[in-house]
């Protein structure tokens, strides 16, 4: 056992005289007397102590998951143009609803013709109607049509007329029948050829709010209007402004990005957030990347489907959905979706934001019709011009207050200054540490045969010393 502790003793020894550890150095110092030794070694104990606390307190403080936001701004020659979403503060069209018009008209079912009406008169009656299911066509018939809505519209810069079929029909809200534009949610096929717009590119359109043609009393005249990302369907809560007839309206969007930070941060309200992988480029199999409204969507047509066994026209549907009565309808799938409305965001469904969500800030200008601006109908239509403000993107971007570097940095720093010590010298340390270990248990075995092993450390630092 002596021999052990005489070659451990010789292994720290000239780890000690050799190290750049100075602090270690000098507490074993033999030209030192005992008195400076120990003040050595009592104020290496210090900076030891300083040095755990201070990495213990930061790293601490790193497993708090903080972020800063940093705001930048970009400029990008060009954008892609938000999906634009037009609904008639009044769906249905008074001619449709007529009964004596009907054979003019796409003949509609008369029963459902019956369930509007009764819906929007003061005495809900539905007891001849319990058993009638409104489907998304028959619900179609009686609305308004595109060319009703737009009477015509075009791009310019280059100027390129906008076609009737690029517009799809969604609802927003049940009954409220809405036409999107450069929307790609529910389009079957994938076509990634997004709609880019440059600084002097605007959307011109006259829009007609029909108001002569409301069947129904009402006070308000105009068509509500919503931006969203293509990729993204329009709910009940999408935020929406309404235009009124008689103006030229100018929207002008600014476009940011936000980008959250996923877990351990969950930078977003405290929520998680979905990392979402790129859409892919070109057309194909249609995969619509996630995003929050597709979510919420998909998780109240899950809801309606499964509570009721049934859905209606403004929840996800396909040519085999069973579309509910009008019993089932306001029994149970118009309570679900006005819980929707009324609950907060997180506890209705629970849907994530993902990780990077594009949004677009609008600001609208409006300016009376001068009435030497010959207008057919003029207390009935409005222009609408839409442009981007300016192709700047504002990016909002949440980013860790301390990452891995930070930690390594600091530990650096901090082990440079209270004890002269880098990673090269804890490798040595870890070697030593290595070698006292082998001393201690390979003697027993070896003491027998070679009595007399050299210090290894001795001979392996020549040869690195030689090299
Ligand atoms: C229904 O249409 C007929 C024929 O077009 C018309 O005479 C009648 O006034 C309309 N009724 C209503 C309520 O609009
Ligand atoms: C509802 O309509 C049915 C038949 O259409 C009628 O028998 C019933 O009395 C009506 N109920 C009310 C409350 O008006
Ligand atoms: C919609 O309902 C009508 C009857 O109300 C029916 O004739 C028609 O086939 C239905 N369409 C679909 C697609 O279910
Ligand atoms: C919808 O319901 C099905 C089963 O009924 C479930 O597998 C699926 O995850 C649900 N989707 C959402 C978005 O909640
Ligand atoms: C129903 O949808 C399927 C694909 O989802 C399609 O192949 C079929 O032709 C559709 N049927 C009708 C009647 O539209």
């Amino acid at each position: 056992m002596a021999g052990v502790k005489h070659r451990l003793s010789s292994i720290w020894g000239e780890f000690l005289n050799e190290t750049t550890l100075h602090g270690c150095k000098n507490t074993s110092a033999k030209q030192h007397g005992h008195v400076k030794r120990t003040l050595w070694f009592i104020f290496v104990g210090i900076m030891l102590g300083i040095l755990v606390y201070t990495t213990c307190t930061f790293f601490m403080k790193y497993m708090e998951f903080n972020f800063v936001t940093r705001t930048s701004v970009a400029y990008h020659p060009e954008l892609e143009f938000p999906a634009v979403t037009f609904c008639n503060l009044e769906a249905f069209d008074k001619n449709k609803l007529n009964k004596s018009n009907m054979g003019n008209f796409n003949k509609a079912d008369p029963r459902v013709l019956e369930y509007i009406e009764q819906l929007r008169s003061a005495s809900l009656n539905f007891s001849n109607l319990q058993d009638l299911r409104p489907n998304e066509t028959e619900i179609n018939k009686l609305g308004f049509e595109i060319d009703d809505i737009i009477r015509y519209g075009f791009l310019q810069n280059p100027k390129e007329t906008i076609l009737k079929s690029q517009f799809t029909v969604t609802y927003r809200e049940p009954l409220e029948k809405c036409f999107t534009f450069n929307g790609r949610y529910l389009k079957k096929t994938y076509e990634h050829n997004p709609l880019k717009f440059h600084a002097n590119r605007d959307m011109f359109l006259q829009v007609d709010t029909n108001k002569d043609r409301y069947p129904f009393q009402s006070n308000f005249f105009g068509v509500r209007l919503v931006l969203h990302h293509p990729d993204e369907p329009l709910n009940a809560r999408s935020p929406s402004i309404i235009l009124t007839p008689g103006y030229l309206h100018t929207i002008t969007i600014s476009e940011k990005r936000y980008k959250y930070l996923s877990r351990p941060y969950n930078s977003y309200q405290n929520q998680e957030c979905v990392e979402v992988e790129k859409p892919n480029q070109g057309s194909g199999e249609y995969r619509s990347p996630y995003t929050y409204g597709g979510c919420i969507i998909k998780c109240l047509s899950n809801q309606t489907q499964s509570l009721c066994g049934c859905i209606i026209e403004s929840l996800l549907h396909d040519n085999s959905s069973i579309f509910c009565t009008v019993a089932e309808r306001h029994g149970c799938v118009l309570k679900i979706l006005r819980s929707f409305r009324t609950s907060p965001n997180s506890e209705f469904c629970e849907c994530k934001r993902p990780c990077f969500e594009t949004k677009y800030d609008y600001e609208l200008s409006s300016v009376p019709q001068t009435s030497n601006r010959a207008l057919h109908n003029s207390d009935s239509n409005f222009y609408l011009r839409i442009a981007f403000k300016d192709t700047m993107v504002a990016t909002i971007k949440h980013e860790p207050e301390l990452d891995f570097g930070d930690i390594i940095s600091h530990l650096g720093g901090y082990m440079g200054f209270c004890l002269g010590a880098s990673v090269l010298t804890l490798i040595e340390l870890a070697e030593v540490v290595m070698k006292s270990s082998k001393t201690i248990i390979l003697p027993r075995r070896f003491t027998v045969n070679s009595p007399q092993i050299p210090p290894p450390i001795r001979s392996e630092k020549r040869e690195i010393d030689n090299n």
